[in-house]
This record gives C-alpha cells, structure tokens and sequence, in this order.
C-alpha cells in the first residue's frame, strides 16, 4: 500500500467476508481489482482486459435502496477506483463457498453442466450469474442473455453456461447462507440479511469524505452545495461518477488524475421524477435505475438500453456521465435530443437550464463551463401519436461500440408530419440533427415517396468519417435505411420484421 502523504484524510470503510474493512493511506485510483488481488490477495477474480469488456473481474457490490433493503449488482472491479467502496458490501468469488465446503448453487450448476473449460472466465461469469440468482427467480432466455452479455469465455462455448443459469435454481434445498437463497419477491429478510442492512446503514456518511494520498486528491460529496463548493474550489478536477469512462484513461491511457470530485453521494443527482410534464434524472442514476422510468414512458427505448454496454457498465455508469462525456458514439443522446430533452447545469453561484443539443459545440467540447456539474436531465413525456425509435448499428448485438446510432421522433396529424426530430450518433464529431432531413419531411403526407425524397437530403446534414469501425459510405448508407426502417415501421407494416429483440419478447 502507498504511504506517500502525511495526511492521508478519511478511512474507507466497506463490508467484506461479513464485517466492516476500513482501508486507509491508499492511492484513491487504485482499482478494487488490485486492491482485491494484490492487496488482500483474494485471487479468485481475475484480470483480462482492465477496460470492463471481458468480465473477468466482475464482483457483486451490496448496497441499501431507497427503502434501505439490501440491493446486490455486478459491477467490473477492474474501472471502480477503490473509494467508491466506502459504505457498501464487497462480494467475490471467494465469498460463494467457504473452503472446503460445498458449492454455491450456482458454482454447483456450473459444474453439473461442464460450463468450464480452462476457468479463466470462470469467475467473472459464476459473479454475473449469482447477481442473476439473487434479483431474478425465474429469468427468460433473454434475461440469461443479457445477465451475461459483459462476460466473454474464449472456450467453453456458451451454451453450457445458459443450461447452468437455468439449473442454478434447482438446488434449493442445499441452501447454507443468505447467498445460497435465490431472490423471491416478497420473502422475508433473514436474520443475516438484515445483519448487513444495519452494518451498512452504519457506514452511511452525510458529511464530505476525503483522502489526500499519494498525490491524488478525492473527495465525495454528500449535498449539491458541498459538491458546488468543491468545483469552484477545484475547477480543474475530475468529476468521478461511474467511471466507466473515466476508469479507463487511468487503466489504458495511464492518465494521473490529481484531484477528484465523486458525485456517487450526492442525494440530490440520485433523484428520478415526474413532474410539469418532464421525467427528471439526476446526474448520478445508474442506467440501470434510469432505464425503466424511460423505458416506461417510451416502451420503444427499451432495446436501446438493453444494447447499451452490459449490465455490470450499466450498475455503475450513469446517464448524466454519458452526456457529459459527450462522445460522437454516446448512445443516450441521439434519442434524448429527438425527444427533445434539456439538461440543468450548476455551479456554484447559479443554475442554467439548455436543450441538449446545445450543450455540444465540436469533438470533445462541450458548453460546460469551469466550475459547472450536470445535475439532471429532463426528458419531456410522450404527446399522443408520437412515434419514437432509437436504433444501435453494431457488429455484434452486445456490448458492442455503435458504429451509428439513429434516433427519430415523430408526431403525425392525419397522416400529415406535424413535428420531427432527427439526430444520429457516429456520422459526425457531435451528436448531430439531421435538419435537413427533417425539413423535407416537415408538413408532408408520411409516405413512401416523401421519406425517399428525405433520405437523399441526408447528405447535406453530414459527411460521416471512416474509422477502424466503418467506412463513410456504410455510415451514409445505415443513416439513410433508418429512416426507412423508421417509416415502415411506423407506417402500418407492423408485421415486418425489423428487429432481432422487441419489447417482451
Ligand atoms: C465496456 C464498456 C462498454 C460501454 N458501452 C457503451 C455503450 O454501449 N454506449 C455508450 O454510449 N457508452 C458506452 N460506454 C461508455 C460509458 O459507459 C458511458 O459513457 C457512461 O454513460 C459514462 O458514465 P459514467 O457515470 O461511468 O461516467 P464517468 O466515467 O464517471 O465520467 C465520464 C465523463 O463525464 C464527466 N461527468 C460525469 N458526470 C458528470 C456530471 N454530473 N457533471 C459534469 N461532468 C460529469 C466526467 O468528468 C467524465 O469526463 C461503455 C464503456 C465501457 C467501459
Ligand atoms: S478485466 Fe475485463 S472487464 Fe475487468
Ligand atoms: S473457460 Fe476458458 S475462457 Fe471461458
């Protein structure tokens, strides 16, 4: 551990092998998988890629809700910088069995079923399926799906695995700790469980933690003013929310960050709500709390979430940190700009509220000014006979980086377009409005011939780049076809089939 400052600040303190770990004089960067691996030298979980693609690292953090229940999810430990463990529960591999004894009813299906070959994804997978076990007592084929869509095995095959999530259940009467359980809606909370509810209320702060260590300055915030205070203080610190972004450039890029602002604490960015016609997300919600509000408003978003990234990036990455990332291929912000959404920016003198398509200027740059946080986003609700879709254009179904993404909102009036919003990822350095596209179609009858006449504008709206993704003309030519796939669907070709995965299915 690193001993480089005199005055090191606060403890962080986490739940691990059932009672309370206070680590302290450690580099706030450091991730929870060396801490795990090197430091306590709980090997179990592994390390492939350190960027939150492979899942071998994957661990299951535990954490109170809203109603103070205990809440468990996957999250990658290899882009999770140690401090943001402090006041909840650490789960791994070696927590499922005790040594020598007999085997987590997942651990067990796994075997029963031959879903290991050289083990090295192992782990990773068994810690993707335990969160599966403990919030999902009876998961579809697409549930299974998506539980292990962050976790890559280079031999078994997969098929073994899905008759492992599903065989998982059948142990019940095996069941030797609260971790053997599966979820079921509704039980009764036993005596361990709500041992680890009270061990974690114990850890809750409501006041500023800090460490100052090994160069690096972190702080977490409690409150929105605590949080004002700190940027205009530190204008130049990096804002840590999820940090599936950013755990990134210290992994990969081997960025030194030397002061960071964690907003994961603070009460008022964790906040949804409906109100004065606008759903509101605070800048700190998970995707994974963000996306059922959403998805309950506009049903059509929901493959759009269920594509972004796997759950184990979508437990820890917030929709605040995607728009403020601001990346040309970001997923959220071609449909939150179709449906016209705003985002509300503070600092600490004032508030400001701007449409979001205005909030990005060039590649990389964007309308946030020194000192400023996102603190939400607000997201109209639907108007009658408003038609919304978001489509991702991948090489693989999950998981996988959006060559484009095109989002498209619609309301019609007697067959007449009445409004039309029109943006696309991935065709220029900005998440960008296709204007001249939707000029074309403004006030016209919504057929065949005039959405024809509207592909062909598309080339005025942008000249898409080719990277190592896709080549300029694949981009033009998917832009075009989805606004085709948009007509047709949403045109009384209701039983074509234009998806792999539709709601419910
Ligand atoms: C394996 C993997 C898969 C991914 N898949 C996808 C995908 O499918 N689609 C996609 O769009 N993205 C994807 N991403 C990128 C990333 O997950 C998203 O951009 C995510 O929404 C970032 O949120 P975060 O909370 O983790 O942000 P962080 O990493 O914490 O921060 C990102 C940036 O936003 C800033 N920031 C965060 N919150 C605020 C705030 N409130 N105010 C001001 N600035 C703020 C930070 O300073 C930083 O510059 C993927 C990443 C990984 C590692
Ligand atoms: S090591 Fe690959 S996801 Fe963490
Ligand atoms: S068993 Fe070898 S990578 Fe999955």
């Amino acid at each position: 551990m690193d001993n480089a400052n005199t005055s090191p600040g606060d403890e962080i303190r986490f739940v691990v092998d059932d009672a309370i770990m206070t680590v302290r004089d450690i580099d706030p960067t450091r991730t929870i998988l060396q801490y795990l691996r090197e430091d306590l030298r709980y090997t179990g979980t592994k390390e492939g890629c350190a960027e939150g693609d492979c899942g071998a690292c994957t661990i299951v953090l535990g954490e109170l809700d809203d109603n103070e229940q205990l809440r468990l999810r996957a999250v990658n430990s290899c882009i999770q910088f140690l401090p943001t463990l402090d006041g909840r529960q650490l789960i791994t591999v070696e927590n499922l069995s005790p040594p020598g004894g007999p085997l987590h009813p997942v651990q067990q299906a796994m075997v029963d079923c031959h879903g290991s070959q050289c083990g090295f994804c192992t782990p990773g997978f068994v810690m993707s399926l335990f969160a599966l076990y403990k919030s999902n007592s009876a998961p579809t084929r697409r549930d299974i799906d998506d539980a292990l869509a962050g976790n890559l095995c280079r031999c078994t095959g997969y098929r073994p695995i899905i008759d492992a999530a599903r065989k998982m259940y059948t142990y019940g009467t095996r069941a030797q700790s609260w971790l053997d359980h599966p979820f079921q809606r509704d039980a009764r909370v036993s005596h361990e469980e709500q041992r680890l509810v009270e061990m974690l209320k114990s850890l809750q702060r409501n006041k500023l933690f800090q460490m100052d260590t090994a160069g690096v300055r972190f702080f977490a915030p409690t409150n929105l003013t605590e949080l004002a205070r700190l940027t205009a203080q530190h204008p130049d610190a990096q804002i840590l929310a999820g940090g599936t972004d950013v755990g990134l450039w210290v992994t990969k890029q081997l960025t030194e960050l030397n002061t960071i602002i964690y907003i994961g604490k603070v009460c008022e960015l964790s906040r949804v709500a409906v109100a004065d016609g606008y759903i509101e997300i605070g800048a700190g919600v998970t995707l994974t709390d963000a996306m059922p509000i959403l998805v309950k408003h506009y049903q059509e978003l929901e493959e759009l979430f269920v594509r972004f990234a796997s759950p184990p990036i979508r437990n820890a990455a917030t929709l605040g940190g995607n728009i403020a990332n601001g990346s040309p291929i970001g997923d959220s912000m071609p449909a939150l700009i179709s449906l016209g959404a705003t985002i509300v920016l503070r600092n600490q003198d004032k508030s400001r509220e701007i449409a979001l398509e205005d909030f990005y200027i060039d590649y990389q740059k964007n309308d946030r000014q020194p000192g400023e946080v996102v603190v939400k986003v607000r997201i109209p609700l639907p108007r009658p006979e408003q038609h919304v879709r978001s489509y991702k254009i991948t090489k693989r179904f999950d998981q996988d980086i959006s060559s484009v993404c095109g989002a498209f909102s619609m309301t019609l009036e007697d067959d007449t377009v009445a409004q039309i919003k029109i943006c696309y990822g991935g065709v220029a350095a900005i998440p960008q409005r296709a204007i001249a596209c939707e000029q074309a179609l403004l006030g016209k009858r919504w057929s065949e011939s005039t959405v024809r006449e509207a592909m062909r504008t598309l080339q005025r709206d942008f000249q898409p780049i080719t990277d190592m993704r896709a080549s300029s003309r694949y981009r033009s030519t998917v832009a075009r076809n989805l606004l085709y796939k948009f007509f047709l669907e949403t045109s009384g070709f209701a039983r074509l089939e234009t998806r792999v995965y539709c709601h419910g299915r």
